[in-house]
This record gives structure tokens, sequence and C-alpha cells, in this order.
């Protein structure tokens, strides 16, 4: 690769895709062409360090319109970590020196990730074997520390919200129990958030795990006070006291994390069996991370790509830039993927929630 003049950087987004990644992918081409550098994309994570034919100089044009468009126009995946890449017949080999080397062999100057807390744990360790890199946090389900917000967090609560709204109505002209399941992996923050905005009855969180009786004897005192429905939303990491998260096979080949899933069915079926009542279930799925990024993110995901470039001119490496309100700042990655955030029990929404009567099902 021939010689460059000015600073040429990566950029990658890699776990699961959330509203506001190409708002962060167009902050960092404007703000870093207009430092004077050059900026190259690299598709499908860091899987696009491994494979030919993967990685392109970003141009204004080529972020033109994409601010309030979903996805990301790099591909990302959930699989592919290249310190455990799995082959085909099923084997772990670590891949990361071959990383190391491509970026060098590339000319890159820095890489800045974008990604959840399997992607900056990744991050992490390639910054651990000297590749100069800065984190942007993004995951609907808000679970980084260091970070007052990840942004896609508050586009997937409106959507959740926005799905409350419309049971109510069903909800209520069939006197049915609905219960929604959200995502939010471990965390609770889209299940809390969205059923205190979308006024739901109860709220089951991993946080608090709960006893199917509380839950049917909130159903019940509802249909006691003639208010002969009820919207349940359910987080899928919820677990019932004593019990385990609700997990589906998956064959992916790579995959780190477990796909969780199917309690909301379950709470359905025992509300159904134990009252009597007619029940339903959904699962609100892969909308939450599609669609337009709300106003909010736009913003903080804007803001969050000006300050990862700024992070590099100033060779302020290991970091991943945060909201700390008003400022962005930065953290140490390693702060951020030490402890995941948590509903904390103290909580100020839960509090609120309490106060008018939301069960947590404890
Ligand atoms: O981390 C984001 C997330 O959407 C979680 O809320 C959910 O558990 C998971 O990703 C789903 O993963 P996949 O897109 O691989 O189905």
């Amino acid at each position: 690769m021939e010689r460059k003049k000015t600073k040429r950087i990566g950029l990658l987004t890699g776990g699961g895709d959330c509203p506001g990644l190409n708002a962060v992918i167009r902050s960092v081409v404007k703000s870093g062409l207009n430092l004077g550098w050059e900026v190259c994309g690299i598709r499908e994570g860091f899987e696009g360090l491994l494979k030919p034919g993967k990685i392109c100089p970003l141009r204004r044009k080529d972020v033109a319109g994409i601010l309030h468009v979903g996805g990301t126009i790099l591909g990302t995946t959930n699989r592919g970590n290249p310190f455990a890449q799995k082959t085909k017949d099923g084997r772990t080999v670590d891949l990361s020196d071959r990383v190391v080397k491509r970026f060098h062999s590339l000319g890159l100057d820095a890489l800045i990730v974008i990604g959840g807390d399997g992607t900056l744990s990744i991050a992490k360790k390639l910054s651990d074997k000297g590749i100069p890199l800065v984190g942007i946090p993004k995951t609907i389900d808000n679970d980084l520390s260091g970070t007052v917000i990840t942004f896609g967090f508050d586009t997937a609560v409106s959507t959740a919200t926005e799905a409350l709204d419309k049971l109510h109505s069903t909800a209520k002209s069939h006197q049915r129990v609905i219960v929604v399941e959200v995502m939010g992996r471990y965390a609770g923050w889209i299940a809390l958030n969205s059923g205190v905005s979308g006024g739901a009855d109860i709220i089951l969180i991993p946080e608090i795990p709960f006893k199917i009786e509380a839950v049917v004897e909130k159903v019940l005192e509802r249909y006691r006070r003639k208010r002969n429905f009820c919207i349940v939303v359910v987080a899928e990491g919820a677990k019932p006291l004593g019990g385990e998260m609700f997990t589906k096979e998956c064959k992916e080949t790579g995959r780190v994390e477990p796909l969780l899933g199917g309690v909301g069915q379950w709470v359905s079926e025992e509300i159904g069996r134990r009252t009597g009542k007619e029940t339903r279930s959904l699962v609100l799925g892969h909308l939450q991370r599609g669609g337009q990024p709300t106003t909010f993110d736009r913003l903080v995901a804007t803001r969050f790509g000006v300050a990862a470039v700024e992070l590099v001119a100033k060779k302020k490496f290991g970091q991943m830039v945060a909201l700390r309100p008003p400022n962005i700042e930065s953290v140490p990655i390693a702060v951020a993927i030490a402890k995941r955030n948590l509903v904390p029990l103290n909580s100020d929404v839960l509090k609120a929630a309490r106060a008018l009567g939301i069960s947590f099902g404890d």
C-alpha cells in the first residue's frame, strides 16, 4: 500500500446492529475528513480485518443521507471473535495476531470500534496487543458501564412504548391479558422504561426474579377492580425466582452469547392456566433494533463520533467515549466492560413505577 501523507483511520461496527450506527459512521467520516484524514470503512466487524476485499475508504458521498437511516452501511455480525474464531470443523483458533498484522499492513494509524460489551471486550484485547484504538458504545440493551446511556436504547424504548400503546386498545376490547417480551439481554432497561412509559401493569426484569403467584395476583386484582385487561412487559432475560433464564437453541457457528427468549410465552401460558383469563403473547424481537433513530439517538451518536475522532487526534487510545451529561467524556474501555450496567434496585424509575402500583412480580 502506498505511503500516506495524512492520518488513516479504520472504522468498524460490531455486534448486533442498532438505530444510530449510520449517524455515528457519518459523524466519524465527516469530522475525520474535515481534519484532512482518510477514513477506511471495515465491513462486518473484525471479520473485515481477516478477509480480503472488506475495506474501502469512505467519502463524503458514501455517508450522505444516512443520518436518519437504521442499520449500518458497514454491516456487522454477532459472531467472529478473532481471539476465539470457530472454524467450520468445530475447532477454536486465535487469529488475533493476523488482525494486528493486517492493521499495520493497511497503514492504519488508529481504529475506531463501535460496539457493545462483546465487541468492546475484543477491542480491549486488541488494544492490549498494541492497536491504537478508540471505542464508541452502542447497544439497545444499555448495559455498558461508564456511560449514562448507549445510543440505540432510546429508539428501542420508543418502539416498545409505541407497541404497548397499540396493544392497550386490543387488550381492552377483548378483555385479555397481553404479555410482551422485549429485548435487553441480561438488563431490564428496555422493559422498565417502555413499561413505565407505555402504562404496563406488570413489568418483569432480570434484576428482580419474579414469583408467578405474585404476577397472577396482580392480574386478578385488576379484574376484581373491573379493569378487565392487563398489559405485562417481560424482559427476555427475566426469570422466575430460583429458576433460570429462558434460552433458545442456536446453531450459529461462533456465537458467543446464548440466544434468550421464551419467557414471555411461558408467563402468558401460566397466567392463562392459573386465572382462566384469555391471554396472548408476542415477542417484539428485532423490530426494536430497526427503524429510524430518535432525535436523541442521532444527537448522541453524532456527538460520540466527533468525540472519538478527537480522542484519536489526541492519541488517547484504549478509551471509550461516554455520555456524562452535559458533556461527552471518555473512560478506559476496561471500565466500560468491567461490569454490566444493570437496573439498580434503588433506581428512581423503579421507585416511580412501584408508586404507581406497577407490579414487578416480587
Ligand atoms: O444485544 C442486542 C440484542 O438485540 C439483545 O437484546 C438480544 O438478546 C440479542 O441482541 C439478539 O441477538 P441476535 O441479533 O443475534 O438475534
